[in-house]
């Protein structure tokens, strides 16, 4: 018996080149832990339906414990000859226990419902893991959201604020760290509601598709194993995998959130901007050209959102047109979504530390903040403000635009009498709005870029992340 699971309707064993394609062990054995749960949660409930004496059940959890300091340590592996995780495992209980007992734990489940059930405990766990990595990311923007907000003396840094990556208003620098904050937050907001789904479904319970016979109770099964529920449909339970596609597209989210900033970085650290440098411990070198200080972070961070995307779409190609119940094409399953958990578990600390140690140039972005006509819109709001139709105003600030462009010089820079030219509407108030600190000032509307909306909006994001 070479401890496969399914020797009995087969006069031989499988051709080697089966078992190589077959094989699962170089990725599941990861899952191994968890089909050690599971199996200590489906002996209670072999235990409680009568199916095993009280010394058997015993007998089985002191195998399974041994097991899983086995593992542990390392010392625990599969042998070529096993096909998955499962089977490596109860080939290794029956070596621990014996025939005779071990031989009593697969009554009543499937590797369907098993690995089902395995599959969503892992993801529950590394979920947490990553919505805790982004939270570390969410912070650390906050943090220099907050260093950079002004507090005594110190005014508040104010950037251009761009569209199409053109000057378009001034802003403030925390109010545009704090735009990334919220959309990672929402990122792990989607992880919190994508658990409360995940964790209402355990499958154990549903045997190979059509449920189990030996009047097991899959609550208490579920309830062991830290679910809220279990499947109430079994068919759905071992061939639904909407949930690892949900948490592929949110890692996937998560990675082009996280380039979208991986971007600015790169381009805020080239000479032309000179807006951040990069602190040394998360910067590197070049091998040729010493004089050479690399974004290798942010750009791997770009990179890797290429390859969570990926997996997301691999996934989804595999499941589409799927029959019920179980095909083994739910194999491929696991593979991206590892990659994508792996992906994030190590790009997540370095990208944190990146951005936490990142030092901004604040009079390199001041200096830049009013160039490129930038306070074109305050001139036509200022004069809605006086009265003037929309319309009109915002002719006049165009017109105010055209005139600095025919002189070469800044709005700020027109004199009185070339206002008075342009419109009898520019009168010398105009001036109090062609300031940056005026303009960003003006926009205190809930959600705009003044200081005290800015603040406000730092509180909000932190109440949301610590309730989260
Ligand atoms: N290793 C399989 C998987 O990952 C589980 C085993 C189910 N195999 C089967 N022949 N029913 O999906």
């Amino acid at each position: 018996n070479t401890g496969k699971l399914w020797g009995g309707r087969f006069a031989g064993g499988p051709s080697p080149e089966l078992e190589a394609l077959s094989r699962s062990t170089h990725f599941d054995w990861r899952l191994g832990l968890y089909d050690i749960a599971g199996s200590h949660a489906h002996a209670k409930a072999l235990g409680a339906a009568g199916l095993l004496s009280e010394a058997e059940e015993a007998e089985l959890h002191r195998g399974l414990d041994a097991l899983a300091a086995r593992f542990r340590d390392g010392s625990l592996q599969p042998a070529e000859s096993d096909e998955d995780v499962h089977g490596a495992l109860e080939r290794l209980l029956i070596e621990e226990v014996g025939p005779e007992v071990g031989g009593k734990l697969r009554a009543g489940r499937s590797r369907n419902d098993q690995i089902a059930t395995l599959f969503r405990r892992y993801l529950l766990d590394h979920g947490d893991v990553v919505a805790g990595l982004v939270l570390d990311l969410v912070d650390a923007l906050a943090t220099q959201a907050a260093a950079h907000l002004g507090e005594g003396d110190t005014e508040p840094a104010i950037m251009p604020g761009r569209t199409h990556l053109q000057h378009a208003q001034p802003v403030l620098l925390s109010h545009h760290l704090l735009a990334h904050a919220w959309a990672l937050l929402r990122d792990v907001d989607r992880l919190a509601d994508w658990r409360r789904r995940v964790a209402g479904d355990s499958p154990y319970g549903s045997g190979a598709l059509a449920g189990q016979s030996l009047g097991l109770d899959p609550q208490l099964v579920a309830a062991e194993l830290g679910f809220t529920g279990s499947a109430a449909n079994s068919i759905d339970g071992t061939a639904s995998r909407d949930f690892v596609a949900e948490f592929a597209f949110v890692a996937a989210q998560i990675g082009v959130d996280v380039s979208r900033i991986a971007e600015e970085v790169i381009l805020w650290a080239t000479r032309e901007f000179g807006f951040v440098t990069l602190h040394d411990s998360w910067s590197t070198g070049s091998s040729i050209m010493p004089q050479k200080k690399n974004p290798d972070i942010s750009e791997l961070a770009r990179g890797k959102a290429g390859r969570l995307v990926g997996n997301l779409t691999g996934l989804l190609t595999t499941l589409k047109a799927l029959p019920l119940a179980y095909n083994r094409d739910l194999q491929e399953d696991k593979e991206p979504v590892f990659d994508s958990v792996d992906t994030l578990e190590v790009l997540l600390p370095a990208f944190t530390g990146q951005v936490a140690t990142l030092v901004f140039d604040t009079d390199r972005m001041a200096e830049l903040a009013p160039q490129g006509f930038s306070l074109a819109t305050d001139i036509a709001e200022w004069l809605v403000r006086e009265g003037v139709p929309f319309r009109i105003a915002h002719e006049v600030a165009g017109a105010c635009v055209r005139r600095c462009e025919e002189l070469g010089i800044e709005l700020d820079e027109l004199s009185d009498e070339q206002f008075a030219d342009i419109s009898p509407h520019l009168t010398p108030a105009v001036r109090s709005v062609l300031t940056v600190e005026g303009s960003v000032a003006s926009r205190d509307g809930r959600g705009g870029t003044a200081p005290v909306r800015v603040r406000e909006q730092l509180d909000e994001l932190r109440g949301r992340s610590a309730a989260l």
